[in-house]
């Protein structure tokens, strides 16, 4: 159905086309196996023009249902929205499949690492990496991201001095989020807030190739000799030299300092007398550990990647949310105001703040970070019906390539009402989204398992901001503590204001949802009355 177009594939995000170049590998199997799996109708030149192509797999879902199939010559891959289809694939048979088109583009840059790692190397690394994020952990990174935030209120102040600046958020966030996680994962100051050194440069370097791609549709890079000629390649590696030097040093220090413990005895250490509490430390520090340079940089690695551009983007597609719909941020404000005032928050604070909660919630709802992901079948399976599909399922072949749309089953109509307008009230609704077909449950605010931001496991499937079932990101409650932070202490201090209004922000893709222009706003300082400073926490009404 599909004629490749050179327009087209030039823009595919986390797509990769591949005709008949040999010798170069191409990234997709041949189609096996799914012969019965509804066929999208259309043409490639649909897809041409500004769109991501989340947006216009979106179409597709309408028009051909939760799970569908595009095909291109001989080879295909399977588009699933549904929410059943993601349980069986995320949970209830996820060690039949491994990242396949995304962990060949990762390998060169975070190799064993838990992202892209196959079964064998993951499961040992996410029995160590786990314990790592435990609780008197989560609650010192607590403070560390109100100090970052501090750091970055303070270079806001200076844009401010003068009553009113202008700044790029989008680009505040990313050096917000560099600098914590430099701290969190190796206990290493980026200062990116305040300065540029080689090591940022190399990092954000090495952000971009990752992003370029998982978007380009030929992966030349596998061709040895173009490390050699190939200008961004020749970049590309000497920017990968320099933070593995960085790391390498930090890994041989912290070697050199190593105290071997059992893991309950790392997990009760006392945390506010630790002087370095990165995860680099724990991993290090626990008896058994695989001490391995490699695979200790392939995680770290991993980690600063993973954890970084998804956090600035969330933050980023908060803001702009909530500056597209006053109430909402009217709301959020008053729970600020009256629950946290000028404090830091603590993890308590962020528990009495339900509504600022369900509004990061719905930003991952609507910009979900990634919008895709990617599977590979390790062998034979049958795809569970989808809730108004075939009953007997989808038979799928070893090796057949899947993306699980997370922004069309976030966006889904058959799962939420109003799917494109943004309502952190939503999450309070218990099973406001009646049950389909009486398959799905609905959303259920009681039923949060062991967060208290909305999840996968309240919502059985239907809402998956950080994955689900065995390759869950870890970092889900750092991330979210994170974000929570940053945005409560910037929204009590400042106003934002879009500079040209919400259609110049625009949007594009990489590994996460960009804006295309970036989030350009005059901020001011706030002037908030001090009475309502430290006043009595205040559940804010979550129903409209
Ligand atoms: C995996 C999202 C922050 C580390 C994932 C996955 C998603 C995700 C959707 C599942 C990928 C898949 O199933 O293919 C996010 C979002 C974040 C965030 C939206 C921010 C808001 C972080 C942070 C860290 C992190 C801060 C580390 C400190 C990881 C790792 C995995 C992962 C290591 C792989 C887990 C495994 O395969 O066992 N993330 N993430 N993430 N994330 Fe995150």
């Amino acid at each position: 159905h599909f004629k490749g177009s050179a327009d087209f594939q030039a823009q595919l995000p986390g797509v990769f086309f591949y005709y008949d170049l040999s010798p170069i590998k191409g990234y997709f199997q041949p189609d096996v196996g799914g012969e019965t799996i509804p066929v999208a109708q259309g043409e490639l030149s649909d897809l041409a023009g500004d769109e991501p192509l989340f947006k216009a797999l979106y179409q597709w879902f309408l028009d051909s249902g939760g799970v569908y199939k595009l095909a291109f010559g001989p080879k295909a891959f399977i588009v699933v929205s549904d929410p059943v289809v993601v349980r069986h694939l995320l949970k209830e048979n996820a060690f039949n499949y491994d990242k396949g088109v995304l962990a060949e583009i990762l390998e060169p840059i975070m190799g064993k690492g838990l992202i892209p790692a196959d079964l064998e190397t993951w499961k040992p690394r996410r029995r160590a990496i786990v314990p790592a994020f435990h609780k008197a952990w989560l609650e010192k990174m607590v403070a560390m991201f109100g100090a970052c935030t501090q750091e970055t209120i303070r270079s806001l102040d200076s844009l401010t001095a003068d009553g009113q600046g202008q700044t790029d958020m989008e680009e505040v966030f990313l050096s917000l989020g560099l600098d914590i996680i430099g701290l969190g994962v190796f206990n290493y100051d980026f200062k990116s807030i305040t300065k540029e050194s080689p090591v940022i440069k190399a990092v954000y370097g090495v952000l971009k190739e990752a992003e370029h791609r998982s978007t380009f549709y030929i992966p030349y890079w596998n061709i040895p000799i173009t490390k050699y000629i190939v200008p961004r390649q020749r970049k590309f590696n000497a920017d990968l030299a320099v933070i593995n030097a960085c790391l390498d040093d930090l890994i041989a220090q912290a070697k050199q300092t190593r105290q071997a413990d059992d893991v309950e005895a790392l997990q009760a250490r006392d945390y506010s007398k630790v002087r370095d509490p990165s995860l680099l430390r724990f991993l290090v520090d626990m008896r058994d550990a695989d001490l391995s340079d490699k695979q200790l940089r392939d995680d770290l690695m991993t980690m600063l990647i993973a954890g970084h551009e998804t956090t600035a983007a969330v933050l980023t597609w908060t803001l702009f949310a909530l500056l597209t719909h006053p109430s909402a941020y009217a709301k959020v404000l008053a729970e600020i105001d009256s629950v946290l005032g000028d404090k830091t928050p603590s993890i308590e604070d962020m528990r009495a703040m339900p509504y600022v909660r369900c509004a990061l919630a719905e930003s991952l709802r609507m910009y979900p970070q990634p919008p895709i992901l990617i599977r590979r079948a390790l062998a034979d399976d049958v795809l569970p019906p989808p809730l108004n599909g075939d009953p007997s399922g989808y038979p799928i072949g070893k090796g057949a390539d899947i993306f699980i749309s997370v922004w069309n089953l976030h966006r889904s109509p058959h799962l939420w009402k109003d799917p494109d307008t943004f309502r952190p009230e939503r999450f309070s609704e218990i099973n406001s989204n009646a049950a389909f077909n009486g398959a799905w449950a609905g959303y259920r605010p009681d039923a949060q398992g062991s967060s208290f931001y909305p999840n996968e496991v309240a919502s059985d499937f239907a809402f998956i901001p950080f994955g689900g079932g065995a390759r869950k990101c870890v970092g889900d409650q750092f991330a979210l503590l994170e974000a929570t932070v940053a945005l409560t202490m910037l929204l009590r201090r400042f106003t934002f204001q879009f500079v040209e209004g919400p259609e110049s922000v625009g949007m594009a893709t990489g590994a996460t949802i960009h804006t295309a222009n970036g989030l350009k706003v005059k901020v001011q300082r706030r002037s908030v009355e001090s009475s309502s400073v430290g006043a009595e926490a205040q559940e804010i009404a979550l129903t409209a």
